[in-house]
């Protein structure tokens, strides 16, 4: 697995706005969309494209489009939808397969209620939604998933991680199919498997606090 810290200003200050806590539920719904349209140029520097040839009003010339097979993204739900409109502003042509996983806040293990991806994925380029990598167990479940079904390029795009997860994504993939690109890399996780500093609980934040 390769790691790409953003490493930008602009991208700073917003998240410096979605961590603090007095920041309200829709401008946290608006700071993580903008924030997703920035990473998503770092996170489709690789995009598959094709020559495409065209006329400018002054003469033809070769351009590049997307190639097919069309890319995937995959939201984790439940924070990862919160993501998906950004994501989609950027890259519309792509299709969407969803996983469902919550983490067991006992265990802090992954579990999954919900899947529905395509079954081949063979030569799709796979960009997985989720805002937080904390003990990494949700994002290499689905990681998981992708490969089973074929997938050879998988990038994940998060706002912050903490190093015990990337540790754990990078002994679970050591090759280089899998890239993460983060906006942030934070201190550590706490007791309860949050990231610290983090932002708290990411899909509570988006959506309201579900039980
Ligand atoms: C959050 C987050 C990730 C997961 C990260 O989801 O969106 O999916 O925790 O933790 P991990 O790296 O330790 O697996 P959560 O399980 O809280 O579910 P939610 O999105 O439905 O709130
Ligand atoms: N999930 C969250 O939403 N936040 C964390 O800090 C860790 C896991």
């Amino acid at each position: 697995m390769q790691l790409h810290v953003a490493n930008h200003p602009l991208i700073d200050h917003k998240m410096t706005l979605l961590r603090d806590e007095r920041t309200s539920s829709p401008v946290f719904r608006e700071l993580v969309s903008e924030l997703v349209n920035l990473l998503t140029y770092e996170a489709t520097r690789t995009l598959h494209v094709e020559p495409v040839e065209i006329r400018t009003p002054v003469g033809p010339t070769t351009g590049s489009r997307c190639a097919e097979p069309l890319p995937l993204a995959v939201p984790i739900i439940r924070a990862g939808l919160g993501m998906l409109d950004g994501f989609l502003k950027l890259m519309p042509h792509c299709e969407v397969g969803f996983v469902g996983i919550r983490r067991n806040e006992e265990t802090l293990q992954p579990e999954t209620y919900a899947k529905r991806l395509p079954d081949d994925l063979a030569h799709r380029q796979c960009f997985v939604l989720d805002p937080m990598l904390a003990t990494g167990g949700s994002l290499a479940a689905t990681v998981d998933f992708l490969i089973e079904a074929g997938a050879t390029e998988v990038t994940a795009v998060c706002l912050v991680a903490a190093p015990e997860g990337v540790e754990l994504m990078q002994e679970r993939f050591p090759g280089d199919e899998v890239n993460v690109v983060v906006a942030a890399l934070d201190e550590r996780l706490n007791d309860h498997g949050y990231i610290v500093p983090g932002l708290g609980d990411a899909g509570d934040r988006l959506y309201g606090v579900a039980d």
